[in-house]
């Protein structure tokens, strides 16, 4: 998972030389492809490859083009020739904001990674390591021996409080994580509706669900607000993001405007939350289900801390604890879908792409691939040791995408996510309870969808 450089073969051939790509099978009359979409997103997108490297979707009268090849994906991803843009981002624009870094695209967006990256780079870490740290053990705390935890809840709660805490410095994070995670969770799930059943008016009528969004979603905005209003009364300017947005130039050296810092913020804790509340779902879930892994990690931690609380420090030498992270987000990756929109006529493994063509993508069925991964749909973390990991064709795996629109958020993501896990594998063993339903819930990301464990203290 290192950023790569290298731009892949995208390269536009002659015109007359470039095919349509194919239609890919099982559409029904009028609704196209459309209701195997809705019905199994997952299965039908990892079906697709079989039917090309790219295909046509029909969804109702709109063609859709999917690309189904890691090569492609991470050529599509480093050309100019695509733009963030489609179903999926204009769904995201409309609730949270149209001028935060995640739609954002060209000049603007280009500006905006300037602002927000120093607060992400890899030697800005080590600062959220105290933060971290802190957070995980104490969640390891909250939990009670024998006790059910709410394993959604607790991920929220905790993945809102490290971002906020670390990237906001806010000393008022605990009540705000609450409201966040509530809002937050009720905004997704409405969200995901609104994108895969568009209804238009009918999320208009006062209707008990739709007052429910709306109220999350005017407390999200409302949040932000809040925060931003504290910290500029506070007149303290830490080195944080948030100072960096505030004190962010547009274009031509002027301060950037209200709705701009509004939108960046949302546009950062939004995604952040979600993808890695999920992400910490599906580590517990493995966790539980892999014990043997449990078993190794916690020897691992041990052997590295000689019994001591893990800290933030041991991080990088968890080799084993971090290969299971990753192998997590392999199959079960928070980000399981991607669109992107074409800026002009091109080309994608010598077929023809038109301007405006919309472009999805899967995460998911690229990492779950067989044809890129032995045993593909087993959970086997040494696929990652070193002399293995070269087995992986390049682009088979790229949970925080490559390109300009990579997760500026990668390294902060892996070092929290391999310190939470070495901090709860130390502690406990987990096992599902009655009520429990670990069936993956798609929805803007994947996660289980309501996954309850009881803690058992390891002694
Ligand atoms: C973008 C995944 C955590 C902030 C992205 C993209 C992916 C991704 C795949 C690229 C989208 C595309 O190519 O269209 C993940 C995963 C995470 C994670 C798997 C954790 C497991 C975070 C966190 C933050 C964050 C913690 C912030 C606190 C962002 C932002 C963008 C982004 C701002 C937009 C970047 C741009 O368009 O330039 N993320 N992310 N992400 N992510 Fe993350």
């Amino acid at each position: 998972m290192t950023v790569e450089s290298v731009r892949p073969e995208a390269q536009p051939r002659e015109a007359s030389e470039l095919r349509e790509p194919p239609l890919a099978g099982g559409g029904v009359p009028l609704l196209g492809h459309g209701w195997k979409l809705v019905r199994d997103p997952l299965a039908f997108m990892a079906a697709l490859r079989d039917h090309g490297d790219v295909v046509r979707l029909k969804l109702g009268p709109k063609t859709v083009y999917a690309v189904t090849t890691p090569e492609l994906t991470g050529a599509m991803a480093l050309s100019t020739d695509f733009k963030i843009d489609g179903p999926l981002w204009e769904s995201l624009e409309g609730l949270l904001g149209k001028e935060g870094v995640a739609t954002a695209n060209g000049p603007r967006h280009r500006r905006q990674r300037r602002t927000i990256q120093p607060a992400f780079r890899l030697d800005a870490i080590p600062a959220y390591g105290p933060i971290m740290e802190e957070e995980a053990h104490a969640l390891t705390e909250r939990w009670k021996p024998g006790e059910t935890v709410d394993c959604t809840s607790e991920s929220f709660r905790i993945a809102v409080r490290i971002a906020a805490r670390c990237l906001l410095r806010g000393e008022y994070m605990d009540e705000r994580a609450e409201r966040l995670c509530n809002a937050l969770a009720t905004v997704f799930r409405g969200m995901y509706r609104r994108m895969v059943v568009p209804l238009g008016p009918l999320y208009k009528l006062p209707l008990p669900p739709n007052r429910e969004f709306n109220r999350a979603l005017a407390d999200l905005h409302l949040l932000v607000d809040e925060i931003v209003a504290e910290r500029r009364a506070s007149g303290q300017r830490p080195d944080d993001l948030l100072t960096a947005l505030l004190e962010a130039k547009d274009e031509n050296g002027d301060p950037i405007g209200e709705q701009e810092i509004h939108d960046q913020v949302v546009a950062i804790v939004t995604p952040g939350s979600e993808t890695v509340a999920s992400t910490i779902m599906w580590l517990l879930h493995v966790l539980a289900e892999h014990p043997e892994h449990a078993d190794k990690v916690c020897a691992e931690v041990e052997s590295v801390t000689g019994g001591r609380p893990v800290a933030f420090a041991d991080v990088r030498s968890l080799r084993h604890t971090n290969n299971v992270v990753v192998e997590a987000m392999r199959l079960r990756p928070a980000v399981w879908i991607l669109t992107r929109r074409a800026v002009t006529d091109t080309s994608l493994g010598g077929y023809r792409i038109p301007a405006g063509a919309d472009i999805v993508y899967s995460p998911y069925a690229i990492q779950r691939d067989g044809k890129s991964y032995v045993h593909n749909l087993e959970f086997d973390p040494d696929r990652w040791l070193p002399e293995r990991v070269k087995d992986v064709p390049k682009y088979a795996m790229s949970p925080f995408s490559v390109g300009n629109r990579k997760c500026p958020s990668d390294h902060f993501s892996m070092a929290q996510l391999t310190l939470i896990t070495a901090a709860l594998a130390t502690k406990y063993r987990f096992e599902q309870v009655p009520g429990s339903n670990d069936v993956t819930r798609v929805g803007i990301t994947l996660r289980p969808h309501k996954l309850l464990l009881r803690p058992v203290p390891r002694d």
